[in-house]
């Protein structure tokens, strides 16, 4: 957010106040709102919630301390940082001002860069508090999430071992194979739901940090096409690969884009069901190399559409071989097309399938690649 994005509400009597302090806000790119009673402050507030509230004592009716005391009793808006306006004398007012709830105070007359410069740090601090609380919030959910999810398969291990350390006399090698893999298959779940939990921690510590160099798309993808082949034949699944002949180089990260690939290429094999095809298509497009990753699975509403993209979305679809969905998946995909100044889109229709396509941006001036 910017000087734009941020709503100053200015509560004052005194019109000339009122146009004075607007100037200097709306001057320096602020949005600004004003009230001129105590009453039409808290009306306002009713409608729009502002960032920050600039609020004078002295008024007739309600004063600056009551209109402060009820908007801190309101849960909705007890949070807006309130700048009492006052007097140079009056130390008394400041001290009543803070302990009813207001986080500074201005002097008058005004000195416009100390009200910017004050305006600007609660702000800041408003900020500041709102994405810990977020962030806080997204780790206590995944954390929610991992916990839970940890638990079932830890204890099918355990039930495994358990189950051979007693009746060890009587395993074959065949029940020895089933258990390893039934573990296998276990472990690897678990070991997905870690990776994309660090994966998400240093995505929002801002921590990724993606290369753009010139790269070669078709051979990531081609690679990962072919790590997954053995899991999508487990599902009678076919992965038909087609691309250009000749690709421009993208400008992009290797890794990152692995990552969307991937994540992209296993939910169509999880979403799709038995003897379906995933078709892959790599091609040109005007400035960018774009990929499709089009599945005949279970497609999803309109509405899952919106919410696809968001931390933990786990939507109507759910996956068709007993595969582990956290709904972390393709958050992470978005955070990486942002940073790699791609663009991602879905077409889906219920029971029809869905295509992911990704428009990679051409290197400057590798129009014409080397790349089969
Ligand atoms: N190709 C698809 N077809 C149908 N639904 C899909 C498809 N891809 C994703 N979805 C839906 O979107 C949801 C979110 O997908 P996302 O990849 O973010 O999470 P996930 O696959 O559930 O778990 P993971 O974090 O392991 O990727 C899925 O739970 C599923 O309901
Ligand atoms: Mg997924």
């Amino acid at each position: 957010m910017n000087n734009e994005e941020a709503l100053i509400l200015i509560v004052d009597d005194i019109p000339r106040n009122l146009q004075v302090l607007g100037s200097i806000l709306s001057g320096s790119g602020f949005g600004v709102s004003v009230a001129s009673s105590g009453q039409s402050a808290l009306d306002a507030v009713q409608e729009t919630i502002p960032d920050v509230i600039l609020l004078d004592i002295q008024m007739p009716d309600m004063d600056g301390f009551e209109v402060c005391e009820r908007l801190k009793s309101n849960p909705t808006t007890a949070d807006i940082p309130v700048i009492f306006l006052t007097a140079r004398t009056e130390v008394d007012d400041i001290v009543r001002g803070f302990d009813v709830g207001a986080v500074d105070y201005i002097t008058k007359p005004f000195i416009s860069q100390e009200l910017l410069a004050r305006v600007r740090t609660h702000l800041r601090l408003v900020r500041q508090t709102k994405r810990l609380q977020d962030l806080n919030n997204d780790k206590n959910e995944f954390l929610g999430i991992a916990a839970h999810d940890l638990r079932n398969p830890l204890s099918k291990i355990q039930f495994i071992a358990e189950k051979m350390a007693y009746e060890a006399q009587t395993f074959t090698p065949e029940l020895i194979n089933d258990a390893a893999q039934d573990i296998l298959h276990t472990v690897s779940g678990m070991m997905e739901l870690i990776s994309n939990l660090l994966d998400v921690n240093v995505i929002e510590q801002g921590k990724l940090v993606v290369e753009l160099n010139p790269i070669e798309v078709g051979v990531i993808i081609e690679h990962i096409v072919r790590d997954y082949e053995a899991r999508a034949a487990a599902k009678k699944i076919t992965l038909q690969y087609d691309h250009d002949e000749r690709l421009p180089l993208i400008q992009a990260d290797e890794v990152a884009v692995a990552q969307i690939m991937d994540n992209l290429l296993s939910n169509a094999i999880k979403y799709s069901p038995t003897r379906t095809q995933v078709t892959i298509r790599l091609y040109t497009q005007e400035q960018f190399v774009r990929l499709d990753v089009q599945d005949q699975g279970l497609g999803m509403s309109d509405d899952d559409q919106k919410r696809l993209f968001q931390k933990f979305a786990r939507l109507s679809a759910k996956p068709t071989g007993n595969e582990h969905s956290i709904g972390l998946g393709l958050s992470i995909v978005k955070t990486l097309v942002d940073k790699l100044q791609a663009r991602i889109s879905v077409e889906s229709a219920i029971g029809k399938g869905t295509t992911f396509s990704v428009l990679f941006p051409v290197a400057q001036g590798t129009n014409h690649g080397t790349q089969s």
